[in-house]
């Protein structure tokens, strides 16, 4: 991508259409396709949002009838969005033609994709509309497919597009041509209407298609244009071993990113981002961790394996592993350190304090260099509300201690390992809440006995 694509592109203003009315009968699921998600986000969410990284002014989803579900998604990533419902699936130009008002005011380009083709970078987007800068009528977006089967064909004379021909229309001639049509479209805004109100359906599927659109530009003496992807970055979801196939592609995406960035992985194929995870520099992630959404991890943080982190930040210097789960609003401060077999929700966790072991920290905030021992459990439930926990700064938690919330224990303190605390520790005290231990001298002599002359009769 030159510069000065970017720059002429990103001055014309741009209607994009999402097409995302299909059923998915394929993906064998209640949820409708284009809502399952990879890298934590749905297929639709990730087509939106690269489409607004690609400039587009407005943008209009075309879903299915009675989709709720699919209009909450497009409320949720992209507000401005207007939704339109196709409510006979006649063919993708049909789906298009959908979003009539919105095309009514198209701005300089129209760009037409898939929602369920999640992988498509944004520099692609501002790819496939330069040419229309130039004064191309319409792309098309080609790849070379290693098996062309099912997928339309261009049929091409030097560098020009004459049609498109699906598959099922394709002659065995036109059968052997292997660059294929992506689906993505861009349509010079003025002419997107005349040209897609021209497209008939006589074809074997009986359907409107969109492909049509550039023969008919041609045959009103428009010019059209080609620009060509990798196979990958079209790859489009119709069942759950392709969903696989475009997860596994993001990942990748997502390691070398965070490799590029200045992030250690110590082995990248066994690390699972989600498509907002944000790594600081020199943050190095051991093996099999997986970061569920919304994880921001500082410079310098170590992140042990067999980990689980959503919603939470990890201050720069921290440590977190192995074996923790750290819940949405875990917020571990400058180097403090969470080790194995540690549980920690919405707590605050200050600087250099520590929890080394096998502790459940729920709805708490622990003062800076506080140390909570193996076993603490915050009972922050009691089945109706949630209460929480203080902890003050240099706070000395004993082993194997409940802390019965709504609880407060102060700076400096100690709890007894073994108690139960129910009622607030002043600052600097000892809070003790176990049985009392009895010795009971010799006790052991006369036990042994009975029991040994019991077992004699
Ligand atoms: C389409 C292209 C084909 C291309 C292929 C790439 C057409 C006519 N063909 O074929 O050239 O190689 O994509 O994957 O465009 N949709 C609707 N409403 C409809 C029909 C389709 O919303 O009435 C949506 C689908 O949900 C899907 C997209 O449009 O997201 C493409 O439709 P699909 O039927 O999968 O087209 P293909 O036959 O794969
Ligand atoms: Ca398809």
């Amino acid at each position: 991508m030159t510069l000065s694509h970017t720059s002429q592109v990103s001055s014309r203003s741009c209607l994009a259409i999402v097409l995302a009315a299909g059923e998915g009968t394929r993906m064998k699921s209640a949820k409708p396709k284009v809502l399952h998600q990879v890298a934590n986000r749905s297929m639709l969410g990730h087509v939106l949002a690269t489409l607004t990284q690609a400039g587009a002014t407005s943008t209009a989803v075309v879903i299915g009838p009675d989709r709720d579900d699919v209009a909450k998604e497009v409320q949720k990533v992209s507000a401005q969005a207007r939704i339109f419902v196709q409510t006979d699936r006649l063919g993708t130009a049909h789906a298009v033609l959908s979003a009539r008002e919105a095309l009514a005011q198209p701005g300089d380009d129209v760009i037409i994709a898939f929602g369920d083709t999640p992988l498509i970078l944004s520099d692609t987007f501002i790819k496939l509309r330069s040419p229309l800068a130039e004064g191309a009528a319409v792309v098309a977006m080609g790849f070379e497919a290693k098996d062309p089967t099912g997928y339309g064909r261009f049929i091409t004379s030097g560098n020009e597009l004459l049609a498109i021909r699906e598959h099922r229309d394709a002659s065995e001639d036109e059968r052997a041509i292997t660059l294929c049509n992506g689906g993505l479209m861009a349509i010079r805004g003025d002419l997107a209407l005349p040209l897609l109100d021209r497209v008939q359906n006589k074809n074997a599927k009986g359907e409107y298609y969109l492909t049509d659109i550039v023969e008919i530009a041609r045959s009103l003496g428009h010019r059209t244009a080609i620009a060509v992807v990798s196979e990958e970055e079209v790859h489009g979801v119709n069942d759950r071993a392709q969903l696989a196939a475009a997860e596994r592609m993001i990942q990748n995406r997502l390691r070398q990113a965070a490799m590029a960035s200045g992030v250690t992985l110590i082995a990248p194929e066994t690390v699972f981002f989600s498509h907002d995870t944000r790594l600081g520099q020199d943050v190095v992630v051991e093996p099999h961790v997986v970061f569920g959404p919304g994880v921001v991890v500082e410079e310098g943080a170590i992140i042990h394996s067999f980990s689980h982190l959503e919603g939470a930040r990890i201050a720069s210097g921290a440590g977190v592993g192995p074996f923790a789960r750290l819940r949405p609003g875990a917020m571990i401060g400058p180097k403090a350190k969470v080790g194995n077999f540690v549980e920690i929700k919405n707590t605050d966790l200050g600087a250099g304090a520590k929890v080394s072991h096998l502790t459940y920290l729920g709805d708490a905030s622990v003062g800076a260099e506080a140390n909570i021992g193996a076993g603490t459990i915050t009972c922050n439930y009691d089945g109706f509300g949630k209460y929480r926990t203080e902890i003050g700064e240099g706070a000395f938690i004993g082993s194997n201690s409940s802390l019965v919330a709504p609880i407060a224990i102060g700076k400096g303190a100690f709890v007894g390992s073994g108690s139960v605390i129910t009622d607030n520790v002043p600052d600097n005290a000892l809070g003790l809440g176990r049985g009392r231990q009895t010795i009971k001298e010799g006790w052991a002599i006369g036990f042994r006995e009975k029991a040994q002359a019991a077992n004699k009769k």
